[in-house]
């Protein structure tokens, strides 16, 4: 073995989970997806209804992220979550690097009960946790972490087209986190 193969370090994998009936959210998916390539990761992006179950248990960092409605997350997340019960119930899972994000319409939205609520899941899970680190440059649009979110990733968008909305900030916000996120993982090999 050479020095270059002892040292090399193996490629992170990375699923990203999410549900999005209008695409706003799967804007935001890409966009983390987009970061966690630029970071040197092999990135999965799965729809919640197309999940390859065999991939995630294959992969260090699992993202899941929904729309908020009602103040909580949509019923599909939760159906994906209570289908991992058998992981649950092996710890397939534990030791895993796991985050959450969400959309909303509204600027609070309750967003935050459902990051809540993907954290716990990862919780019972035993995965590890990552929230969102990066200090708000500011409220605008154009802003990093512009509603100041920690535990996740909070996104908003507005009733328009997936074209202009969420906002370009939001955006860039996805791709920070996604290589953030692979940066954990390669820091801790
Ligand atoms: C049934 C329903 C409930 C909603 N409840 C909330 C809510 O509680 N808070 C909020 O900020 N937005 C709420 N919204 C707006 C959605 O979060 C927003 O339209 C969604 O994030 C768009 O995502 P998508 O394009 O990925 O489907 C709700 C939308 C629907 C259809």
């Amino acid at each position: 073995m050479s020095v270059t193969d002892q040292t090399s370090v193996s490629q992170v994998k990375v699923c990203v989970v999410y549900h999005s009936p209008y695409g706003h959210t799967a804007k935001v998916a890409q966009h983390i997806v987009q970061g966690a390539e630029k970071a040197g990761a092999e990135v999965h992006l799965m729809a919640v209804s197309e999940v390859d179950w065999d991939v995630l248990d294959q992969s260090d960092i699992l993202v899941m992220g929904c729309p908020t409605y009602m103040g909580s997350l949509t019923s599909a997340l939760k159906q994906f979550m209570e289908q991992s019960s058998k992981r649950w119930l092996a710890r397939s899972w534990q030791g895993k690097i796991a985050a959450g994000f969400t959309n909303g319409g509204g600027l609070s939205g309750d967003k935050l009960a459902v990051l809540q609520q993907i954290n716990l899941f990862a919780m019972q899970h035993g995965m590890l946790w990552s929230g969102l680190p990066f200090m708000p440059t500011g409220r605008s649009p154009h802003d990093i972490n512009r509603m100041s979110s920690f535990l996740g990733l909070m996104t908003q968008s507005d009733n328009a087209s997936v074209e202009v909305t969420p906002p370009e900030g939001d955006l860039e916000t996805a791709v920070k986190f996604g290589a953030y996120l692979v940066g954990l993982k390669q820091n801790s090999a």
